[in-house]
């Protein structure tokens, strides 16, 4: 079969929830993906950063195959010999006392809001029914139906309703906002994305994050921040949060934490909170299997060893000034933190970004469109400076033509 008929297959039979670029993979190493009829290309989007270590990373393809070959999955009914090691590592890796594992990373935003608001009642002692969920305005944290009941994005919403209650949405990098939010006593957390990616990389002033955690700490509210985009190297440090030496009271993780080889999520918290929950509050089938855990052990370790957040610090920076240089017209701003980028598009024609992406597909390079008008730029961050280079040449060459 060829491109066309990979694709026409596809919209037969499949949900049209996604409008893909007309490109068909069919194989992946590092930062480069191959589509059906051999053609190469760089991969600059990384499953939605969730490809951080690059594709097919031989360490996590022999951990995953090796532990398939003996146990994936027990369900929570038993324990495994995994989730314990599993459970210690990551809690130390990241200094908190317990993990909850899941899947996607939607799952593990309605999990921190769960166990935000059981915090609220059974901790803080907020009057049940009551508790409250600050979020800010264009956020991006998923799919479900209580998580796009507080997104401000009309696609995400429109008919999706009735919407769960219980969130106030501020503007984003707006501390007076928070500041105005947190009088009502039955707020229990606000949750932020440290850089919001799905928005367009849009990264907060200097000082703003850690600004709220201080607010969040003066009225007892827990700093929950959704670093599933944003973590795990991305942004140049472990957590886009480390940026500013904060530490959140509830931290959620996915994407990279298997390397793009399977679903696996995970909400950290102290004991004060993850105790509030007990058998039976809470869960999934796959949460914490074997296979997960032993994979993001590994995707984990890989991190660390291969320092892949130092590597999206330089690597990152030079791409910014190198974007920044081509000085083209058509590009009105070039903003990001580490390898996670996007450039603002200028020009009257509305479908001026899908154009561009297309051209770049056709000159080896793989970046989709997010709201309209922004292209993000986010390569594996095993990249090379030299790959990087190629990836500068294709898109002024793009831009060019
Ligand atoms: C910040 C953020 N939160 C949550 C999600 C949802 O993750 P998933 O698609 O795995 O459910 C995403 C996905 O793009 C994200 O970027």
């Amino acid at each position: 079969m060829n491109t066309h008929q990979y694709i026409e297959l596809e919209h037969k039979y499949s949900a049209h929830n996604y409008h893909p670029l007309p490109v068909v993979l069919s194989r992946g190493e590092g930062p480069y993906v191959w589509d059906v009829e051999g053609k190469r290309y760089l991969d600059f989007l990384s499953g939605y950063s969730a490809v951080n270590q690059g594709h097919c990373h031989p360490r996590l393809i022999n951990t995953l195959v090796e532990q398939a070959g003996k146990l994936t999955l027990t369900s929570r009914a038993f324990h495994s010999d995994k989730l314990g090691e599993y459970a210690e590592f990551i809690t130390n890796y990241f200094g908190y006392d317990k993990v909850l594992p899941m899947n996607t990373g939607v799952e593990a935003v309605e999990t921190a809001i769960k166990i935000t608001r059981k915090w609220g009642y059974e901790v803080k002692g907020i009057p049940d029914g009551q508790a409250k969920i600050v979020v800010c305005e264009h956020n991006f944290h998923g799919r479900t139906s209580t998580v796009v009941s507080f997104s401000t994005d009309p696609t995400a919403r429109a008919h999706f309703g009735p919407y769960m209650p219980g969130f106030i949405t501020i503007p984003y990098n707006d501390v007076s906002a928070l500041e105005a939010a947190l009088e009502d006593s039955n707020v229990a957390g606000f949750l932020v994305e440290p850089i919001q990616g799905e928005a367009g990389v849009v990264v907060p002033d200097e000082g703003y994050l850690s600004k709220c955690k201080s607010l969040c700490e003066e009225k007892r509210v827990l700093f929950m921040a959704d670093e599933i985009q944003t973590g795990l190297g991305r942004t140049g440090k472990m957590l886009a949060c480390d940026h500013e030496g904060l530490r959140p009271d509830v931290l959620i993780l996915g994407k990279a934490l298997s390397g793009g080889l399977l679903p696996i999520s995970a909400v950290l918290t102290d004991s004060e909170v993850m105790d509030c929950i007990h058998p039976g509050e809470h869960g999934s089938t796959f949460g914490g299997n074997p296979l997960a855990c032993a994979v993001a052990m590994e995707a984990l370790k890989v991190i660390r060893e291969e320092k892949l957040a130092g590597n999206a610090a330089e690597l990152g920076g030079w791409f910014r000034e190198q974007l920044r240089a081509l000085d083209h017209p058509m590009i009105s701003l070039v903003r990001g933190k580490g390898l996670l980028n996007a450039i603002v598009i200028n020009d009257p024609n509305p479908d001026a970004a899908w154009d561009l992406c297309l051209r770049m597909k056709n000159n080896g390079l793989l970046a989709k469109p997010t709201h309209g008008d922004k292209i993000r730029f986010a390569p594996p961050l095993v990249i090379t400076q030299t790959q990087v280079e190629d990836a500068i040449g294709i898109i002024n060459g793009s831009l060019e033509s």
